[in-house]
């Protein structure tokens, strides 16, 4: 057999017998209720999977390996540089802290299928508020702690949670966010109106209570009855995860019980070749999908270990900072964005922090989140002497779109790929008709024929019709991911490019449309461009083009400084957004459209051409004399 042939035929299998495919996957999770059909198509193309059938996700992540013999092994090890805190919880202990927890919940009225806001930083309690509101049936929404008052606002009202739970601060190197603060302001601009805050209270900021709204954490624990798992249909939402839209509305993602499950239990075993009982560690965020993933549930699922880290990969204390963690937790694999290695990689290029330690049980790294670029790639290569393997996702999949199946068969790394296919993935490149491109190779946008496998997003929250404009509409049959790629004649795939207006900074989504919207707000700007630019670190960061109204007459630095104070307060210091420059019109086509992505091939360098429809050409030697002074455009 060739290399590559046990995953094809896998995959193959994956397409041409889904059903089957998938509920041999299942048998990896426990149900309560077996399904009636496995892939329920009778509302296309809103599938879903597993219909009829019932689980708990939370039993499957804790109390089924407390009965199956793991109760005394670690489920979470929690290593907090910014604090210089450890603490290792064995299956038992999150099982009975996530059982009483979960009983607090439920003492302020959540039950299934109500919305609960989870806004905290990486510790501990976060993933015990998720898997406590699984296994209420409750539905959570955790939202990222670099996101302003405002952000969360937005997400109060679209999904209407009975209880936030939150944590009085989080911990950034050198400050200390105060979360409770932010959650205040947001209940005060927020329609919808929260009855119950639970609040966890670290010692660093300990928060303000407010009278007959706000319970202590520990006290609400400790005054509460263990709950068990209420079973909950495969089909039933376990959580909603905001993302960016077009527009300052973001979109709620919906993730299912059952179909997420499977996949989990799938792609650890044979994405990541995890085995149970193994340590898994994967550095993102629990407000991001790949945390949800892949700090809580799939590790967990899998009966592994998971490692949550409260820390950045160089500062905390120094660039060796994840080597450290691998060795001393014996990790066998690590997750993270291309962004953490580059910022290893320019504090300690040659990796001599490296050799202080044993990382002799790693075995494989994982990126994800951003093109994984060649560069540092192979900079990784050199230094762990590992496979480095590069996997597309996004927030909308909640698992790998493609990857390199290490634990299935590894195939050979292609530099700048993301390789291959996921089991269900049936990928294509289509032309501007919607058409397959047939000369492999060539760019077009990537879509995926219906249905998505299990795992993926069955529609937005309350918003079905912008499910389907969003994603399905522009290609009939079709999934469109929104990137734009090729595949080569290997059947490996490389993404390179959003074709919205979705930019990526450090490894996090974000949308230039709804930072334009926020500089559009401000009074002495008549308009506004935001583009993403390339940077060395970040892989983009959002730039800003502002004209001014008629007649403003202060300044320009102090209109400046406004505007990116005004994005930190309304988007959140997430957003990075540090530089606007101040111009006299923005170059347009003449039917008005704002040609951004000539901007951004001039403000990065790249070769570009006049285009045909531009109203006026002497507006792009004006952005270009302005991108320049801003130290950018310097190949031109
Ligand atoms: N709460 C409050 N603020 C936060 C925050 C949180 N949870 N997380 C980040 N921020 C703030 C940061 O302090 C920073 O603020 P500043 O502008 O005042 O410095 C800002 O948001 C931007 O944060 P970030 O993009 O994380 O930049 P950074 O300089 O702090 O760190 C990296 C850079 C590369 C180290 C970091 O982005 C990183 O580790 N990224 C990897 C992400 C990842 O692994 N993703 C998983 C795959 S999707
Ligand atoms: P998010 O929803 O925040 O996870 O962002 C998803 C987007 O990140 C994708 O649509 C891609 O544009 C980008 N992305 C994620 N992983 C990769 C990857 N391995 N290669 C290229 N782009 C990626």
């Amino acid at each position: 057999m060739a290399v590559g042939d046990t995953y094809r035929a896998l995959h193959q299998r994956s397409l041409s017998d889904p059903e089957a495919f998938w509920a041999e996957q299942a048998k990896a999770i426990d149900w309560t209720r077996p399904w009636d059909k496995v892939l329920d198509a009778s509302k296309a193309p809103f599938y879903r999977w597993f219909a009829g059938a019932e689980l708990n996700t939370c039993y499957n992540a804790l109390d089924r390996h407390v009965q199956r013999g793991r109760a005394e092994q670690p489920a979470l090890i929690y290593d907090s540089p910014v604090t210089n805190r450890k603490k290792s919880f064995t299956y038992r202990e999150l099982r009975d802290q996530v059982a009483k927890l979960a009983g607090a919940i439920a003492e302020q009225g959540v039950t299934k299928g109500d919305r609960v806001i989870i806004y905290m930083p990486m510790i501990p309690e976060a993933v015990m508020a998720m898997l406590a509101c699984a296994r209420l049936g409750a539905v959570h929404s955790v939202v990222f702690g670099g996101f302003a008052a405002n952000e969360l606002a937005t997400r109060i009202d679209d999904c209407a949670p009975k209880l936030v739970l939150t944590a009085s601060c989080g911990i950034e190197p050198g400050r200390v966010v105060k979360y409770k603060p932010l959650l205040d302001q947001a209940i005060e601009l927020a329609t919808h109106k929260i009855p119950r805050c639970i609040v966890f209270q670290r010692w660093q900021a300990p928060a303000s209570l407010v009278k007959g709204r706000d319970l202590d954490w520990n006290e609400a624990v400790a005054a509460a009855q263990p709950r068990g798992c209420m079973p909950v249909k495969a089909t039933d939402p376990l959580y909603i995860l905001y993302t960016s839209g077009t527009t300052g509305q973001p979109k709620g993602v919906v993730r299912d019980n059952g179909g997420y499950a499977v996949a989990l239990a799938w792609s650890m075993q044979y994405l990541y070749g995890v085995n149970p009982g193994e340590i898994w560690w994967c550095a993102s965020d629990v407000g991001w999908v790949v945390g949800h993933s892949y700090i809580a549930y799939g590790p967990l699922i899998h009966g592994a270990t998971t490692i949550l880290y409260e820390g950045k990969p160089v500062g905390t204390p120094d660039a060796g900072a994840f080597w450290r963690v691998i060795s001393e937790h014996k990790a066998v694999a690590l997750f993270t964005a291309p962004t953490a290695f580059r910022a290893i990689k320019k504090e300690d290029p040659d990796g001599k922090l490296l050799k202080q330690y044993d990382l002799s049980k790693f075995r494989t790294l994982f990126l994800a989140g951003e093109r994984g670029d060649p560069p540092t790639i192979e900079w990784a290569q050199k230094l762990l002497g590992v496979p480095i393997v590069d996997h597309w996702w996004q927030t909308e999949t909640g698992w790998a779109i493609c990857g390199n199946f290490v634990g299935l068969e590894p195939m050979p790394v292609k530099l700048g790929s993301c390789s291959v296919p996921a089991p269900g993935w049936n990928l294509q490149v289509l032309d501007e008709q919607g058409k397959p491109i047939a000369k492999q190779g060539e760019v077009g946008a990537l879509a995926a024929k219906l249905p998505l496998p299990p795992g993926t997003f069955p529609t937005l929250w309350n918003a079905d019709e912008r499910f389907r404009q969003a994603y399905l509409a522009d290609y009939p049959g079709y999934y469109k991911t929104g990137d734009a790629g090729f595949i080569d004649q290997d059947g490996y795939v490389s993404v390179m490019t959003r074709v919205d207006d979705v930019i990526n900074v450090a490894g996090h989504r974000l949308s230039t449309g709804q930072i334009e919207e926020v500089l559009g707000s401000h009074n002495d700007v008549a308009e506004c461009a935001v583009i993403g630019v390339a940077d060395e670190l970040k892989g983009q960061v959002p730039f800003g083009f502002l004209v001014l109204k008629a007649g403003v007459d202060r300044p320009r630095e102090e209109t400046v400084r406004e505007v990116v104070q005004l994005v930190r307060d309304r988007i959140g210091p997430v957003a990075f957004f540090k530089t606007a420059i101040i111009v006299p019109r923005l170059p347009k086509t003449r039917s008005g459209k704002i040609l951004r992505g000539t901007m951004q091939k001039i403000a990065d360098g790249e070769p570009w051409k006049m285009p045909a429809t531009i109203e006026d050409p002497a507006a792009l030697d004006e952005i270009t004399g302005g991108l320049k002074t801003a130290g950018y455009a310097g190949k031109g």
